[in-house]
């Protein structure tokens, strides 16, 4: 009780505690910064590395004038490209390459786009009727270089059967090994157009590979890569393969 009452009065003598809050932590900083000079320069070094690694696209583009543009997809795709319906897609994240990809997939047909587009969507399509080439462009070098949201979580008791076929394919059925394109925790392969795939919403997921086996999605183009795997999975393993990808990190 006495406890209780003390944390209460410190509470509302705010600015001497946020002081000597602000003392010690300045303190401990100091200490810290001598002990780890050297280490702290290190570190530093090597995250100008990574920026620069993060900076270079595949595709030319400018994510300035792509933030600006994207301001009616957030209303679906999220303020930093992640989405809060779960059959919206996740964008942050993804690769550049991929995304122009798709935004071409959706305008393949503007007359008759239920019928021969690539893909289709009524709520996608006329968003991206609307985009020029440049658009395009802009638009997927800045969603890449949002970092990937927070993760949701697979579903336990569907984990080992989504495992399985994520890193072993079934070779009776003849379904390739997701891996081995989308890679082993679904981060992809930018420069072969292979989605990153962790993290994205499993009902998402899910009504794309139903998407796939039934033809409406005709995206993978010539080579049928997906349209041919997702035709070989029955209910069960798409709903598992759903949740494991949402859960991937
Ligand atoms: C009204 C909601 C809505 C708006 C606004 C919207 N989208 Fe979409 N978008 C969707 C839906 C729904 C899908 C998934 C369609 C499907 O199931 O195939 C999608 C899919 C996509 C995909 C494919 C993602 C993938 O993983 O394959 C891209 C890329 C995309 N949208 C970009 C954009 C961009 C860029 C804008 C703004 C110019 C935009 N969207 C605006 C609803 C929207
Ligand atoms: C041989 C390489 C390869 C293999 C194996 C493969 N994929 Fe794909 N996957 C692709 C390519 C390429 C695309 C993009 C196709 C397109 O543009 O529509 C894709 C797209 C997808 C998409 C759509 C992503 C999005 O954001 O809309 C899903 C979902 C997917 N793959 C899941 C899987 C699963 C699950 C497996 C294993 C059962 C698998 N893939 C195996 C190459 C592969």
């Amino acid at each position: 009780m006495r406890l209780l009452i003390a944390v209460r009065e410190e509470a509302t003598i705010q600015n001497p505690c946020e002081q000597i809050g602000a003392a010690i932590l300045l303190g401990v900083a100091t200490y810290a910064m001598k002990m780890n000079i050297v280490l702290l320069i290190v570190l530093a070094g090597l995250n100008f590395i990574a920026i620069d690694a993060r900076a270079a696209s595949l595709v030319d583009g400018d994510a300035k004038s792509g933030e600006a543009k994207s301001a009616p997809c957030s209303a679906c795709h999220g303020a930093e490209g992640n989405s809060m319906s779960p059959i919206w897609p996740n964008l942050a994240g993804q690769a550049a390459p991929y995304i122009v990809a798709q935004l071409k997939a959706f305008k393949s047909d503007p007359n008759n786009p239920d019928a021969k587009a690539l893909r289709s969507d009524p709520l996608m399509t006329p968003q991206a009727m609307m985009l020029s080439d440049q658009d395009i462009n802009d638009l997927a070098v800045y969603y890449e270089s949002l970092p990937v949201g927070a993760q949701a979580v697979a579903d336990p008791d569907l984990i080992s059967r989504g495992e399985a076929l994520w890193r072993a394919g079934n070779s009776e059925e003849g379904v390739a090994a997701c891996a081995a394109c989308h890679g082993p925790t679904g981060r992809g392969n930018p420069a072969a157009s292979y989605p990153l795939l962790a993290g994205q919403h499993s009902a998402y997921i899910a009504k794309q590979l139903n998407d796939y086996a039934a033809g409406k999605r005709r995206s993978d183009g010539k080579t049928r890569i997906m349209r041919d795997i997702s035709e070989r999975l029955n209910q069960e393993d798409i709903t598992a393969l759903a949740s494991y990808v949402q859960g991937l990190k």
